[in-house]
């Protein structure tokens, strides 16, 4: 089939792309390259033998999706990973996260109800929990206020997809809520590429690890935790691209049961920030820095996924370990600082 992956030149787009592409799929990427590179195609390509079709534009350019789909009316299935996803840099700029996260999404669904079919798997996020009242957390857990205009962003994205397909019944979606990515693709051809200091804790400690950061300040020891410290579901980035091409093809099949599903996408399993930490020391072999710092606003204490629903539904279930997540994370670092 053929897949358009928007933002596919980007840390899980690339690996989804990899993915679609081991399936049999032919890919086409779109891509603003605001945050990636055109290197990483011959880096797919290195991987699959197979280079994705690629065009660079702005999705914020409704005139330019419009002309896209008019060109490329044998889409089968779209896989909608463009976005900002910064959750600091949007209460820094919510109008940016607005427009790039929820006008992109509009345009992309104008065109899509205007086809016989279309299949739309959504890059949601955890996020639309907040502070679940209950652990492990289900797709039933009740949506919380947004502590961010990023997570918001990804609230108002379901909505605006679920109202869409009840009225478009040709149109099909799966929202799938990320808990935390991590990691690489074993060949350490991609990976995250991080711009600037990383907000997030993996990519910090890799960092710190190959010395280009002095220590990792961990965000609070006084959460109502085991060790304190407070608790997330890290999932390999190569199991999380693969849930993605399981949910696309429970559509493409016609195997969904509603028109707009949701999939929790986790392992099911939390980790505390210092046994993250623990598991960078046990596969590296390196003693890291940190400190203790003061907890950083808007974090929640705790929050892992309930798995049932994408492990029975989509028949998918991530295969990865911390440790081996946190094993590839590391080659990743290594390799791109030519350590
Ligand atoms: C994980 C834990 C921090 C950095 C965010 C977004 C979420 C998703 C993933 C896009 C927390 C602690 C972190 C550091 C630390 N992004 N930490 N020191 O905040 O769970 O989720 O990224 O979809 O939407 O909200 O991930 O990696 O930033 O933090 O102690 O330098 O590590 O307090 O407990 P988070 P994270």
């Amino acid at each position: 089939m053929k897949i358009l992956v928007t933002g596919g030149l980007g840390f899980i787009g690339s690996h989804t792309v990899v993915e679609l592409q081991n399936s049999g799929h032919d890919v086409i990427i779109i891509d603003n390259c605001s945050n990636s590179s055109t290197e990483v195609l011959d880096r797919i390509t290195s991987i699959t033998g197979k280079t994705p079709a690629f065009v660079k534009f702005d999705l914020r350019e409704k005139v330019k999706v419009q002309e896209f789909f008019t060109h490329n009316n044998d889409i089968d299935g779209v896989i909608h990973f463009a976005a900002s996803k910064a959750v600091g840099e949007s209460v820094k700029d919510p109008l940016l996260y607005y427009e790039n996260n929820i006008a992109t999404l509009i345009y992309m669904l104008q065109e899509l109800q205007k086809k016989e079919k279309a299949s739309f798997i959504f890059s949601s996020s955890c996020t639309v929990y907040g502070q679940a009242d209950e652990l492990p957390i289900t797709e039933n857990a009740p949506v919380k206020p947004a502590e961010s205009p990023y997570g918001n962003t990804k609230q108002i994205g379901e909505e605006i997809i679920r109202d869409t397909c009840r009225v478009q019944p040709q149109l099909k979606a799966i929202a799938l809520r990320y808990f935390n990515p991590i990691g690489a693709h074993p060949t350490a051809e991609i990976g995250e590429l991080p711009l600037g200091v990383p907000a997030n804790l993996v990519p910090f400690i890799t960092q710190t690890g190959i010395g280009m950061r002095e220590e990792l300040s961990v965000f609070g020891n006084d959460y109502p935790t085991a060790d304190g410290t407070a608790i997330r579901d890290y999932i390999h980035v190569v199991d999380l691209a693969k849930s993605h091409v399981k949910a696309l093809e429970r559509l493409l099949t016609g195997a969904n049961k509603e028109n707009y599903e949701v999939f929790n996408v986790g392992t099911g399993t939390g980790s505390s920030v210092l046994q993250v930490i623990k598991s960078f020391e046990k596969i590296s072999g390196k003693s890291l820095k940190y400190k203790i710092v003061d907890k950083r606003e808007g974090d929640i204490t705790a929050a892992y996924a309930d798995t049932h629903k994408a492990n029975n539904e989509l028949g998918w279930k991530a295969q990865s370990t911390l440790d081996e997540a946190m094993a590839s994370a590391w080659k990743w670092e290594q390799k791109i600082r030519d350590i």
